[in-house]
């Protein structure tokens, strides 16, 4: 490793609680390891929001598909920008869930709002949008 720098952070005990429960599940060795990888994902992702024109991506999701409505409001969002989905994969993962990963490309920001119109939406479990490539 190249040189490191101390510094203290203040956090809340709460916070603190939640952090380490993450570097727990994380497995991440010391807290510092964990600090470290998230600072680098931050970074990244605001270098990537503030000045990618094409970038590729890929959001996954994972939805109840019986939710009122949200199959259709998936779609219809989709169908909204079809210049910005590359392609989709759905996933029947049991009888209630759905897990789909979707192919983004264009500008940063308009697949970062893509994405959270997409993740916005009423019974969408959880949703990660992970770069893929910029230039
Ligand atoms: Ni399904």
């Amino acid at each position: 490793m190249s040189e490191v720098v101390r510094f203290s952070v203040s956090l809340e005990p709460e916070l603190l609680a939640q952090f380490d429960r993450y570097c727990k599940e994380g497995k991440f060795a010391t807290r510092s390891e964990a600090v470290r990888q998230l600072v680098r994902e931050a970074l990244t992702v605001h270098a990537w929001e503030s000045d990618a024109h094409d970038a590729a991506a890929t959001l996954t999701i994972v939805y109840d598909h019986h939710r009122t409505r949200l199959t259709d409001k998936l779609l219809e969002l989709q169908h909204r920008h079809p210049e910005l989905i590359v392609s989709t994969m759905h996933v029947h993962l049991d009888h209630d869930n759905c897990l789909e990963v979707i192919v983004l490309r264009g500008g940063a920001g308009a697949l970062q709002k893509m994405a959270s119109e997409l993740r916005g939406l009423k019974g969408i479990h959880k949703g990660q949008l992970v770069l893929a490539k910029t230039r």
